[in-house]
């Protein structure tokens, strides 16, 4: 029972006529921050409508925010999911109304996948592998036991789960890489800070913080220093995504490694929107180019960052 007007359905509208409704997660982190600006500012430029809404980190009002777009028949959706589970009643809303949903940045565990067009964005395991392997090679002649504190991201969230599971899978061929304590920072400076200002009281030999985002290892630092110690020399620091504040204390010797995740998925998206209106099939799943950088890298990098 698809519903006239989407653009899927009815061929292709000019632009200027095509309306995208974008739930977004939040503004949690810098990363957030930058992949808002840039979708927007994709959308702006394509002169494609965008329907935003900022779920505040909640489950429940990123469902309220596809169910109006809905009801609003926007042409495409397309949503960042804050957690992986839950979603298939929603999205077997949309498919019933004949609106096609493109996942951005996060994945849902979904067993159908014909509820969703397409999946862009980051292969978050690679990135927890990237981050275990660096902490491999630093610690490959240590014969000692290295204590790891995981600051997690948002709990259920595919970027928690995957960059804690890459990270575990690869620091195990080491037995003296031991993670010592884990818990959630929910992706915020603010929770980093917390959660190691506590963590370093019950822990307070610990080697290396290994944060999932840049966020929290700032949040870490924040913690680290009012504890009267060094971060980078007395606790090493590993993050995720590289943005400019984790970039900057990379290069200031705070941070250790970073580990890229790229939030600039806005020209990307616009393509898959306007595939989806030229009645094309998208790729199914697009992952994004990431690199990583150490302290050296960042300085260099630094200057021409954009975000
Ligand atoms: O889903 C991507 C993650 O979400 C980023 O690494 C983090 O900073 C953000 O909040």
């Amino acid at each position: 029972c698809a519903t006239s007007g989407n653009a899927a359905s009815d061929g292709p509208k000019p632009l200027d006529e095509l309306v995208v409704g974008f739930a977004q997660v939040g503004a949690e982190s810098g990363w957030r921050t930058a992949n808002t600006k840039d979708i927007q500012a994709s959308f702006e430029e394509a002169g494609i409508e965008l329907k935003f809404s900022d779920a505040q980190q909640k489950q429940e009002n990123q469902i309220k925010a596809i169910r109006s777009y809905i009801q609003q028949q926007v042409d495409v959706i397309a949503f960042s999911p804050v957690v992986e589970t839950g979603w298939d009643a929603v999205l077997n809303e949309a498919k019933a109304a004949g609106i096609p949903v493109v996942l951005t940045d996060r994945a849902v565990d979904s067993q159908d996948d014909s509820l969703y067009v397409s999946f862009l964005g980051s292969d978050f395991v690679a990135e927890g592998e990237k981050a275990g392997q660096w902490v491999l090679d630093e610690y490959a002649d240590s014969s000692e036991s290295v204590k790891i504190i995981q600051l997690e991201g948002t709990t259920g969230a595919a970027p928690a789960i995957d960059r804690a599971e890459g990270f575990a899978e690869v620091i195990a061929e080491n037995p003296n890489l031991e993670v010592v304590a884990s818990q959630t920072g929910d992706f915020t400076r603010a929770g980093g800070k917390q959660v190691t200002e506590a963590l370093l009281k019950s822990n307070p030999d610990v080697d290396l913080i290994y944060a999932h985002n840049d966020d929290m290892g700032l949040g870490a630092i924040e913690a680290i220093e009012a504890a009267g110690m060094e971060p980078g020399v007395d606790i090493k620091i590993v993050t995720v995504d590289a943005v400019k504040d984790g970039m900057q204390a990379l290069a200031d010797g705070k941070i250790n490694f970073i580990v890229e995740c790229s939030p600039l998925l806005g020209k990307q998206l616009v393509d898959i929107v306007k595939q989806i209106n030229d009645g094309e099939a998208p790729e199914k799943r697009i992952i994004t180019e990431e690199t990583t950088f150490t302290q050296e890298e960042a300085i260099e990098a630094l200057p021409t960052r954009q975000y």
